[in-house]
Formats: structure tokens, C-alpha cells, sequence
């Protein structure tokens, strides 16, 4: 199929096919997004500079995040990553967390970045602080892409922040629904048509 322009909004900047029929409206550009990466990325070499750090994406929702975040970063880095996964769904979510894949390395006495595509009631977040905590970083702090602070429902302190988010039902650039959505470029509001059906 032909690729089409998403010209219902100034923000897009980009050739996209169908998956962009199912967004109402973009809140960020890959051009926002890039530039906003490239300030966080260069306020992290600074902070990071002459540290063992090892930056810890979670899984799968900060894969493009992450990925870019430390191509921005112009020190040497160690990666690893966490998978998890809420018990319940996300209405009942008891903020107790499963993890399914743990890190590969032990964290003591090393800086570790915590990489978050976006933060909504900070329950996961509270949960993986809690538990690293445990294992005696010599410091441990948050970046997340999104922060959703109108949903927040535990306190969680986001060092590293690269916007605010609207409470709104949000996809693209790692972020999902049912799976799906997270290859856009951008992120955008899902039609409410799509996850109301
Ligand atoms: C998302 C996101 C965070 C979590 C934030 O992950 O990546 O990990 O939700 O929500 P909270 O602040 O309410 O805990 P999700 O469980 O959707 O998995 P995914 O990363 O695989 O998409």
C-alpha cells in the first residue's frame, strides 16, 4: 500500500501508512522527540561523566527510548535490561511486580540509570526502585521519557524528564496498545474508536 501523509497536524513531519489512521492527533514529532533526546542525553553526559553507570531499560515499552537516549550520550555506558510485569490489570494493579527477566549484572556500588518510556501511577517504578535498592547502588536515579503526573498514584521521584503527558490514551515510539503501535516514530493519541471496540 502507498504511503500517505499525516497532514492533519503540524507536528507530523513524516510519510506514514496505516498504522497513522488509528492516531487522532500527534503530541510529538520524531523531530521533538530527537531533540529532546539530544538535551537529555548531553545533561546525562555531564552527570554521568567519569561514573560507572549502567543504564537499565525496562522493557518493552523503553526500547526506542533507550536505544537513542545512549547514542546521545557521549561517555561510555554499560546496558542491561528488566522486564516486568504488573499482577492483576492495570485498574486493579496491586503494585506488586513480577519480574520476568532480571539483570545480568550485580548493581553494587555502581550509578544506575533507570530508562522508562513513560511513568503513569508510579507503582512499577516504586516497586524496581525498592527492589534495586536492595542491592546497595552507589546511586539510583529515574529517566522517563513521559511523565503522566495527573495519574500518579504512588510518589516516585523522575529525575530525568523528557515531557509532561496529558492524561490521555498515548501510543508510538514504544509505547502500546494490545501490543501493537509501538514501531510509530511519534507519539500520538489514540482514537478512542480504536480502544473502545
Ligand atoms: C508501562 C510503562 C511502565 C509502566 C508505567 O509498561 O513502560 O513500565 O507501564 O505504569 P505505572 O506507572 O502505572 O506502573 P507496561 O506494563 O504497559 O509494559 P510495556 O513496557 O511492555 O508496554
Amino acid at each position: 500500500m502507498a504511503a500517505k501523509k499525516l497532514n492533519h497536524h503540524p507536528a507530523a513531519e513524516m510519510w506514514a501508512g496505516g498504522l497513522s489512521d488509528d492516531i487522532d492527533h500527534v503530541l510529538w514529532s520524531q523531530k521533538q522527540l530527537a531533540a529532546r533526546i539530544e538535551e537529555l542525553g548531553q545533561v546525562l553526559t555531564e552527570h554521568y561523566r567519569d561514573r560507572d553507570v549502567l543504564v537499565v531499560g525496562i522493557l518493552c515499552g523503553s526500547f526506542p527510548f533507550i536505544a537513542d537516549l545512549v547514542r546521545e550520550m557521549n561517555i561510555p555506558v554499560a546496558i542491561d535490561f528488566m522486564a516486568v510485569s504488573s499482577y492483576g490489570d492495570r485498574t486493579t494493579s496491586s503494585g506488586v511486580v513480577r519480574i520476568l527477566k532480571d539483570l545480568g549484572t550485580p548493581i553494587a556500588n555502581r550509578h544506575v540509570l533507570l530508562v522508562e518510556d513513560i511513568v503513569d501511577s508510579g507503582r512499577t517504578l516504586r516497586y524496581l526502585v525498592d527492589n534495586l535498592k536492595t542491592r546497595h547502588p552507589a546511586s539510583l536515579e529515574i529517566c522517563t521519557l513521559l511523565d503522566k503526573r495527573e495519574a500518579r498514584v504512588v510518589d516516585i521521584e523522575t529525575r530525568y524528564i523528557g515531557f509532561t503527558c496529558p492524561d490521555e490514551f498515548v501510543v508510538g515510539y514504544g509505547l502500546d496498545y494490545a501490543g501493537k503501535y509501538r514501531n510509530l516514530p511519534y507519539i500520538g493519541v489514540l482514537k478512542p474508536e480504536i480502544y473502545r471496540t
